[in-house]
């Protein structure tokens, strides 16, 4: 049987991490087996800093956000390391063996279920937990953190329908998804947005000013405008695509360098459209308009009540499934049940938000305009 299994947080950090290791690590504890963290994500293996996860540790965890095993976005097989980007993967497996473990489990979005893939490749027993506010987990209804995440920019959208009100301007509300609108979409949705722009669903600007000129003749002198992130005009979506594709290819150092600079070009391209968009709707509905972006803020803080029972939900099912020494799976949400998929099925596929889902069918019938 199992008896010493390893845990670490990969990717940007979300509200309910912390609950996701206290419920393996009490879980985990429960059936005579011991925990170690690992200290900011996959360089925590290169570099060997761990931790003893006891009962202590545990403890009080449960409400707090953000990890407390630190995060970083670093993959096993290019890794920085001085000058250079390197493949640390054996480096890896050392550490493994050094420490005599049984099970590696790794809490992260579509980056780590890709990186955790590679590990179970390189031989070890890997069991991952679905994180991430963007919701694009594929194979789970949901993933830790994304209720937290919603619940704060519905909230924050409330705060700006009433400012927008009084003064009958534009707010157009910028928030996380990277290239899915889900959140985009519920915040949308739960706030009572007047438009709403994701990814999926390139828009074109005239048709957006038309919608909130409408509003307008109607009497209402107001609009709130959600914007996921990654949401672009007809005529970017197709430039994306072409340097996406690029990216996938990639294989060598100077290409991964020229992908860093288009990731970074990729994500001011973003701050600034939205500054863009705000500005062109004023020109065009003669609306006064502002611009809030979320940010970083719909990733901190204490995770929602959703979140902390998702977590302790999933943190324990992957004891269990140690226990059972079953392992290259990821724990899932469908319906009401926890289940497991096959991480080689995960890795590498991304939840966009289909077309016909039914929450932009509902938001079309209430008058939402995604500006298609
Ligand atoms: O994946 C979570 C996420 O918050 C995305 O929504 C966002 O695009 C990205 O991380 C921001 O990453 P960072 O915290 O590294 O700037």
């Amino acid at each position: 049987m199992a008896k010493h299994i390893g845990i670490l947080t990969s990717g940007g950090d979300c509200p309910g991490l912390n609950a996701a290791i206290r419920g393996t690590g009490k879980a985990i504890a429960e059936m005579g087996m011991d925990l170690i963290g690992f200290r900011d994500g996959f360089r925590g293996l290169v570099q060997d800093r761990t931790f003893t996860l006891d009962q202590n540790l545990l403890s009080g965890i449960l409400t707090l956000g953000g990890t407390i095993l630190g995060t970083s976005r670093d993959k096993p097989h290019k890794m920085p390391i001085g000058n250079k980007v390197m493949d640390m993967t054996d480096v890896i497996v050392e550490t493994y063996k050094r420490h005599n473990l049984d099970a590696l489990v790794c809490i992260g979005g579509g980056g780590t279920q890709k990186n955790a893939y590679r590990l179970l490749k390189a031989g070890l027993n890997i069991i991952t937990l679905p994180k991430t506010i963007d919701n694009d987990i594929p194979f789970t209804d949901t993933s830790i953190g994304f209720d937290t995440a919603l619940g704060i920019a519905v909230e924050a959208i409330d705060r700006l329908h009433s400012t927008a009100t009084s003064h009958h301007r534009i707010i157009v509300v910028e928030v996380m998804g990277h290239r899915a609108g889900w959140l985009a979409l519920g915040a949308g949705m739960a706030g009572g947005a007047d438009v709403i722009l994701i990814p999926e669903i390139p828009y074109n600007i005239e048709n957006i000013s038309e919608a909130i000129s409408e509003r307008t003749h109607a009497g209402k002198r107001f609009s709130i405008v959600v914007v996921a992130e990654g949401a672009m005009s007809t005529e970017d979506s197709k430039k994306i695509s072409k340097l996406l594709k690029e990216k996938e290819k990639a294989e060598k150092k100077s290409e991964l360098m020229r992908i860093s600079e288009n990731l970074n070009q990729f994500h001011q391209f973003h701050v600034n459209h939205t500054l863009t968009l705000a500005s062109q709707l004023e020109k065009l509905t003669g609306l006064e308009s502002r611009l809030t972006i979320l940010g970083h803020l719909q990733r901190g803080g204490t995770p929602s009540a959703a979140d902390r029972i998702l977590a302790t939900n999933l943190g324990t099912a992957c004891a269990k499934l140690i226990k059972e020494g079953r392992y290259g799976e990821m724990i899932a949400v469908q319906g009401n049940r926890l289940i497991s998929v096959k991480l080689k099925d995960v890795s590498g596929s991304k939840k966009l938000v289909p077309q016909n889902h039914p929450w932009i069918e509902s938001a079309k019938l209430v008058g939402t305009c995604f500006g298609d």
